[in-house]
Parts: C-alpha cells; structure tokens; sequence
C-alpha cells in the first residue's frame, strides 16, 4: 500500500441497547495529502466499551475513486476482517444486526454471534447504508450516487428520484432521510422534493452526515468543517455547542478510536 492514501471512513459503534450513553461524531473525510496515513475516524455514536463492537471501514483513494481495503469489526480488543469490498455500515442502532454495504450488495453483521450473512438478493456496488428506526427498511447509496429504499427482506429497490447525485446518506430517528449532494450541502428528502438546509456554511470543503446521538431527538447530525450542526426535516439547521462532559468524552472516543485504527492497520501489515 505504499505511496497511497490510507484513509478511514464511516466508522461506526454499535450499541447493543439504547440506553447506552451515546457521543457525538467527528468529521469525516477530511483531505490528507502526503505519505501519511490519514486517521479521520468518524465516529457515530456509542462509547468503545468492552463487548461493543466498532466497524472501521477502510479504504484508499485510486485515481480519485475511493475503493475499499475492507470493513473490519473490533471487539473485546480483537479485530477481524467481515467483508473485503464493503464500503459502508449502517448507523448505530441499538441491536446487535449491522447492516454492511459492499460491492455486490448488502450483507448483515450479527455483533453478537460474530456472523455475517448476504441480506436479500440485490447486487448494487453499495457506499452508503442506513436503516429506518420504525422497520426494517433501509435506504442505500449506490457507487453511482443514487438513492434507492430497500424494502421486502432486502429483495426489492426503489429509486428516490428526489436525491441527486447523493455522496452520503443518513437518517433521523423519526426516519427522515438526508443526503448530502454534489456541493458538500445537505438536503432533507420530503414529500414535496428535496430541500437544501438552510443556515450552514456555503462552501466547506468537507461534509459529514449521520444519524444523531439518542439525546438528540429530530433532526441529523451534520459536521462542516469540524463544526457539528443539527439539521432539521423542516430544512432549518443549528450548530451543536458540546458541553464540557461531551466535550472530554468525544476527545477521549476519538483517542480510542484512533488507537483501533492503528491497531487495524498493524494487523493489515502496512
Ligand atoms: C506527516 O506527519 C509528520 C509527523 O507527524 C508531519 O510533520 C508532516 O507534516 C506530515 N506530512 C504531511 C504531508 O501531512
Ligand atoms: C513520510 O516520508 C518521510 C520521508 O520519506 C519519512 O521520513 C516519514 O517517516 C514518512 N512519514 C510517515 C508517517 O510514514
Ligand atoms: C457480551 O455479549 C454477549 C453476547 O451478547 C453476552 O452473552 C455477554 O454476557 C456479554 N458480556 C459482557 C461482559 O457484557
Ligand atoms: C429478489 O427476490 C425477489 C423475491 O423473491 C424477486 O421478486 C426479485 O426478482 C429478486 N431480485 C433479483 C435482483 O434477483
Ligand atoms: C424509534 O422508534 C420507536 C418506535 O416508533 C420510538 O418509540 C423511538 O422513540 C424511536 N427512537 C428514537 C431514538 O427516537
Ligand atoms: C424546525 O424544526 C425544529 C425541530 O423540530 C424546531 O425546533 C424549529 O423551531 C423548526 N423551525 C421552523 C422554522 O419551523
């Protein structure tokens, strides 16, 4: 892997009950140039305790087309590799199924037995995946940016023409769907169409969307530019202000996570 960008995506901690204490998410996708490896986990929400398990998707950059060195699972300390082509994970959600996005389609992660198992008979290269909180539905991001909802066990798709040329995907817990388009914005997908948020920065140069933590009740959580926002269905959005508890425990999630990383990419021998 020498002389390419090794970067860390989508990473993600799933909790197995939703009282668990959850913790907000650091940026996402931030440019890293050189020979050094770059260490930008986004975390979603949950703490790394023990008998928790953490997907680390990884992935390196080819002529500018991210592809992927594999999704990795750590728990209890161990890490093993679950899918070598996966490029996303499911949000958090209080049971132990995570759902994986690879590149012949979806798989579902049992954290508790350790098992994977292909879901449904879609074939779609997959680089975003979220799951409704009300049933079983999900929604995924295709390599071509489109946005289908999967419903029926996995084995039917719908295209949902309101989200163009999507480059990330996520839900609130009242299952609205966000995306962020072409220009780093993010937009709420509504009856009526899509709606730009409003009130965010014009330009950023990098845009993280994802499920919020259990304590925020609507809306997404939504990162520009290290700069955490809660953005609405009502296409409004306000900045996150962490207090001082928040503050230490997502400083202290981001060391752990690092250090998971770095304990992925020994085992990967690079
Ligand atoms: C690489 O890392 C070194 C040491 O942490 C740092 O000094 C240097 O600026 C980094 N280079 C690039 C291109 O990011
Ligand atoms: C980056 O390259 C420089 C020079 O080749 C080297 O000294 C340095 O250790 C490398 N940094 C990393 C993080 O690999
Ligand atoms: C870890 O999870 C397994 C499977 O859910 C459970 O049987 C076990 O009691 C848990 N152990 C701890 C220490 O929480
Ligand atoms: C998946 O399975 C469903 C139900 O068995 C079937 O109707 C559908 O055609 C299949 N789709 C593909 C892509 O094989
Ligand atoms: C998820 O959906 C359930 C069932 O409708 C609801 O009671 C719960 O509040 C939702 N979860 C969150 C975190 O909003
Ligand atoms: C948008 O929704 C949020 C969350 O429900 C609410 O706090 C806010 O007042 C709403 N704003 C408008 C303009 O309706």
């Amino acid at each position: 892997m020498r002389g390419l960008l090794v970067c860390l995506a989508g990473l993600l901690v799933c909790l197995k009950t939703a009282d668990s204490h959850s913790l907000p998410q650091k940026d996402d996708d931030t440019d890293t140039s050189g020979n050094n490896s770059s260490l930008d986990p986004d975390i979603s929400s949950g703490n790394l305790d023990f008998n928790i398990t953490t997907f680390i998707v990884r992935y390196v950059y080819r002529n500018d087309k991210k592809e992927s060195m594999g999704i990795y699972a750590h728990k209890n300390g161990k890490i093993k590799k679950v899918l070598e082509d996966g490029m996303a994970v499911s949000d958090w959600f209080p049971k132990s199924l995570t759902y994986l996005g690879n590149k012949d389609g979806i798989y579902a992660y049992d954290s508790d037995t350790e098992k994977l198992e292909k879901y449904g008979n879609l074939s779609d290269s997959i680089i975003g995946i979220a799951k409704e909180n009300r049933t079983d539905d999900l929604y995924i991001l295709t390599e071509d940016h489109v946005v289908y909802k999967v419903i029926e066990q996995g084995t039917k798709k719908i295209k949902v023409n309101e989200a163009e040329h999507a480059e990330q995907i996520a839900l609130d817990w009242d299952d609205n769907l966000y995306y962020i388009g072409a220009n780093n914005q993010p937009y709420v997908v509504a009856s009526d169409g899509a709606k730009k948020i409003g009130g965010l920065p014009t330009k950023p140069t990098s845009a993280f969307i994802s499920r919020p933590p259990i304590t925020i009740e609507h809306g997404a959580w939504f990162m520009s530019e290290k700069q955490p926002y809660i953005i609405y269905s009502n296409a409004t959005s306000e900045p996150y202000v962490f207090n001082d508890q928040e503050k230490l425990e997502y400083e202290k999630r981001n060391r752990a996570v690092e250090a998971i990383f770095l304990q992925v990419r020994d085992q990967a021998g690079e």
